[in-house]
């Protein structure tokens, strides 16, 4: 369309340029030709945090925030979250179409026969103190992978960069499991693939003396769900780090390292964990009060609320209190979901939280259904690392495969001092000779 552009005056020459505009985006590059003089570096834009730029193209997942509305390569993710398997929805994710019954057989199988580490990766494992935080463990474990893979590095290889997809996914539920229990000191329990991924995780984390642990079915299919909930999420801040140290050209496994990494700070995954302490600290639901006063003082943050993309309810936190209800069927009600839904309820009606458009989002109650699943906290933010490894290497792949893709390499303002001469130690600190 002919009118799909922007007219810009600059003011300080009085010049005018017109800037295409595609899919409601100028190209900051297109800015660059706005200057002052023939040799001014050109206009830039300032976006601390990335608040409205979009550093790519996707075809993955879609998000409107306002709208509240999540779907994966074009599903809504209530109906995926509804008929699908974590490994379906993998498939759908790295692919861009839903596997037919064959192709999800050999996908199944393709994962499941990825779930056995090397040996050694049991012996670095055994060099972590037994309080190590599981993502502290994950982070490194997954990195160290990119030792036992030097083909990994290979990453114009179709056939080579595929392996390494599989063998990521599936190895993380076993390094998972493998952190959990070095931590309690029990022995590692091989992979059975015959079992799924979910129910083989499970099997991993939980079986102890008896011949064959059998997980209860409504908390496998529990966690099948929130795996599906977790499995991407746009340019969100891990799968933008996994995007900015993929375009080094650096391996997979270091680079979903970078990811886990990212994902581990309280602002992002590990706000599950922190959810927890939360609803731990506030104790009874009379303490509620207080507890917003001190939030809307600025004192602290409600943690599991809030995003930087949803205005509205997140559509997964939604999926997730109904999950709850399922699990606490046969696990017993966790106490905590009455102070979270508390919580919830006051927050919504306050002023300070429908102002500024803060809602529950993924992280509010799913700790709360995986602690009474039998995980405990620290675990939670590796919980939400196992599926969003699926959703990193899908947008992995999809930054190498775009013929735009470059090295990420921001620019900035520079706010420091300006050009100075060096001053020898011994006259530092003397204004008077130093200036001389
Ligand atoms: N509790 C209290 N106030 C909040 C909260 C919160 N959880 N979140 C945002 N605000 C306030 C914030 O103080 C600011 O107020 P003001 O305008 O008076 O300065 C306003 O709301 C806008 O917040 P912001 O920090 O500018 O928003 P952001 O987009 O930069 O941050 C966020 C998004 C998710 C980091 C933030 O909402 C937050 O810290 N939430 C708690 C942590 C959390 O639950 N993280 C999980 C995110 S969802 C899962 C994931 O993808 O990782």
């Amino acid at each position: 369309m002919d009118n799909e552009t922007l007219t810009i005056t600059d003011n300080r020459t009085n010049l005018t340029y017109t800037i295409p505009i595609y899919h409601g985006s100028i190209r900051a590059m297109d800015l660059r030709q706005i200057k002052t003089e023939p040799d001014d570096f050109g206009l830039m834009t300032y976006d601390p945090a990335y608040m409205n730029t979009a550093a790519c193209q996707s075809a993955i997942t879609y998000l409107d925030g306002e709208k509240g509305i999540l779907r994966y390569r074009g599903y809504p993710i209530e109906q995926l979250a509804e008929h699908c398997t974590f490994l379906e929805v993998a498939y759908l994710l790295l692919h861009g179409e839903l596997p037919t019954l064959d192709e999800l057989d050999c996908w199944n199988e393709e994962i499941m026969a990825h779930s056995l580490t090397h040996e050694n990766v049991k012996k670095f494992m055994e060099g972590f103190h037994y309080d190590a935080h599981p993502m502290g463990i994950l982070i490194s474990t997954v990195a160290a992978l990119s030792t036992f893979y030097s083909e990994a590095h290979k990453i114009t290889d179709t056939k080579i960069r595929h392996r390494q997809v599989v063998r990521l996914i599936g190895k993380m539920p076993t390094l998972a499991a493998y952190a959990y229990r070095h931590r309690l000191g029990l022995p590692y329990v091989a992979p059975d693939p015959d079992l799924g991924y979910t129910k083989n995780y499970m099997n991993m984390l939980w079986r102890r003396l008896e011949p064959k642990y059998v997980c209860n079915p409504v908390l496998s299919r529990a966690l099948e769900v929130l795996f599906i909930l977790h499995a991407d999420h746009e340019q969100n801040c891990s799968t933008s780090t996994m995007r900015a140290v993929g375009s080094s050209n650096a391996d997979p496994y270091v680079t979903t390292a970078a990811a886990i990494a990212a994902l581990s700070g309280p602002l992002h995954g590990g706000a599950n964990e922190e959810v927890l302490r939360m609803l731990d600290e506030i104790g009874e639901k009379d303490r509620i009060p207080a507890f917003i006063e001190q939030v809307k003082n600025g004192q602290r943050k409600l943690m599991g609320f809030g995003h930087r993309v949803y205005k509205n309810y997140d559509p997964r936190a939604r999926i997730i209190k109904q999950v709850a209800e399922e699990v606490f069927d046969v696990t017993g009600r966790n106490p905590k979901i009455d102070i979270a839904l508390e919580l919830e309820r006051i927050a919504l009606s306050d002023d300070y939280f429908i102002s500024r458009k803060l809602y529950p989002n993924v992280d509010f109650y799913s700790g709360i259904i995986y602690q009474a699943m039998g995980f405990t906290p620290d675990q939670f933010t590796v919980l939400f690392g196992i599926p969003r490894t699926v959703g990193w290497l899908a947008q992995w792949q999809e930054m190498l495969l775009d013929p735009e893709k470059k090295i990420a390499r921001p620019r900035q303002i520079y706010t420091g001092e300006p050009r100075r001469d060096f001053v020898p130690a011994t006259l530092r600190g003397q204004k008077e000779l130093a200036t001389v």
